[in-house]
């Protein structure tokens, strides 16, 4: 089974832990999916000795991983898209033995090695032993969770299956699952971009040649996606127009699949009118004029020729609209040389608000890479930013977005 990421803006990963606790993520995973919050799982070792992959696959609907070292699975998915592709990591049960792990750091097999590469909150529900819960070993790892930023659901209090009485009962399915729900509701839909409706495109587009070959460009998507979680952790309601990309979609984000410049065009079109629209796709500037519809075959001593056509640009038709033009068009200038006048020009051309100039030639590790140096260009003003992570620069954008808004309605 293939899954896709997840386009649920709600989407959790659970991790389960190898205790008795485990069966009670079933009733946990029903529980969620009543709320509309969809579930990914692992399992770890542990965990296989009290329920079944199967079991919990019936339940999520979903593959369940098991394995870091599975060949198919990281085909499919390899380990940091999967803590990626989602918008809350939750371990339950999270065992003593886990706690230590996430406390010390390890990455060993596929649970420990997704929670060390995520970039995402994650929430952790303990259950043990009353006396392994109360010892300080136990307690000490659950501070330096604590410190580092991991919240932490229970555990009850109550007779335990070894017997005993006190700390280390798993807290119940249903409280779990209302914290997430809280946990969603609270991060979608506030914050001082709620309410405004914000488009950004992203990745590259691929324009088909022939049934098999396409022309394309190295954009991973990384930075229009980052600005797409960036907005919407600040409560924008936001909807990401991507081209072909590898990356989940970010939590809270609504996300629409296209392949040419010409769907892209109509994807974003068709969510007009929009508050602000951020253009961070690198689209390709031609098409084949006529895709064929058969393979082309190779020919001895004749070379096939291609002619092409120009693409639509997306940008400029979307600034330019005498209806439903958006108050915010931001646009990418993607340049090798002379980055600051090629930005000028092309924030004329355009005719957007504002360009985030950055430089792509290959010695910058832009496209691809996970740092961006970008000059923000607002009519004559120019802000050079210090080279950074994209995360960082869609941060900084997203802040200046509400600056927009906030100098708008004042
Ligand atoms: N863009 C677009 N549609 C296109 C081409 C570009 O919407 N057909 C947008 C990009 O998303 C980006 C901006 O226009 O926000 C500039 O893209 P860039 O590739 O830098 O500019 P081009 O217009 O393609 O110019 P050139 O390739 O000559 O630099």
């Amino acid at each position: 089974m293939i899954s896709d990421p997840p386009n649920s803006p709600k989407s959790v990963l659970l991790i389960i832990g190898g205790g008795i606790a485990a069966y009670k993520t079933l009733e946990l995973i029903r529980q969620l999916t009543k709320r509309g919050i969809r579930t990914r799982a692992i399992l770890t070792k542990a965990a296989e000795e009290f329920v079944t992959p199967l079991s919990v696959a019936s339940l999520t609907g979903d593959k369940v991983y098991t394995d870091l070292f599975s060949l198919t699975d990281e085909a499919e998915m390899g380990h940091i898209q999967l803590s990626r592709s989602t918008g809350l990591l939750v371990v339950a049960p999270a065992t003593a033995d886990l706690m230590a792990k996430m406390a010390g750091g390890h990455a060993n097999d596929l649970a420990t090695t997704t929670l060390l590469a995520t970039d995402k909150p994650v929430m952790i529900a303990p259950a043990m032993n009353v006396r392994m819960w109360q010892h300080p070993a136990t307690q000490r790892n659950l501070k330096q969770l604590q410190a580092d930023g991991v919240t932490v659901i229970g555990p009850d209090e109550g007779d335990m299956a070894c017997g005993e009485y006190g700390p280390g009962r798993l807290a119940e399915p249903e409280v779990i699952a209302a914290r997430i729900a809280d946990f969603f509701d609270k991060s979608v839909g506030n914050g001082p971009l709620a309410g405004r409706k914000i488009l950004v495109t992203a990745g590259p587009t691929h324009e088909p040649i022939d049934p098999v070959r396409y022309i394309a460009n190295h954009s991973s998507g990384k930075q229009g996606f980052a600005i797409a979680a960036s907005l919407a952790k600040r409560g924008a309601e936001v909807t990401l127009v991507s081209g072909p990309s590898r990356l989940g979609t970010p939590a809270g984000v609504k996300r629409i699949d296209v392949m040419t410049a010409a769907e892209m065009l109509a994807a974003t079109e068709g969510l007009l009118p929009l508050d602000a629209a951020i253009f961070a796709a690198a689209v390709a500037d031609w098409r084949v004029a006529t895709e064929a519809t058969q393979k082309i075959k190779k020919r001895e001593g004749e070379l096939p020729t291609l002619s092409l056509a120009e693409n639509p640009d997306i940008l400029a038709a979307i600034s330019r609209r005498a209806e439903h033009r958006p108050p915010l068009v931001i646009g990418f200038a993607a340049e090798t040389e002379q980055i600051i006048e090629n930005g000028r020009a092309k924030l004329a051309k355009k005719g957007c608000d504002w360009i985030v100039a950055n430089d792509v030639s290959p010695s910058s590790g832009t496209f691809g890479g996970d740092e961006n140096r970008v000059f923000l260009l607002k009519g004559e003003d120019v802000e050079g930013w210090p080279k950074q992570g994209k995360d960082a620069v869609a941060e900084s954008l997203a802040d200046r977005i509400i600056d927009y808004f906030e100098g708008a309605s004042s």
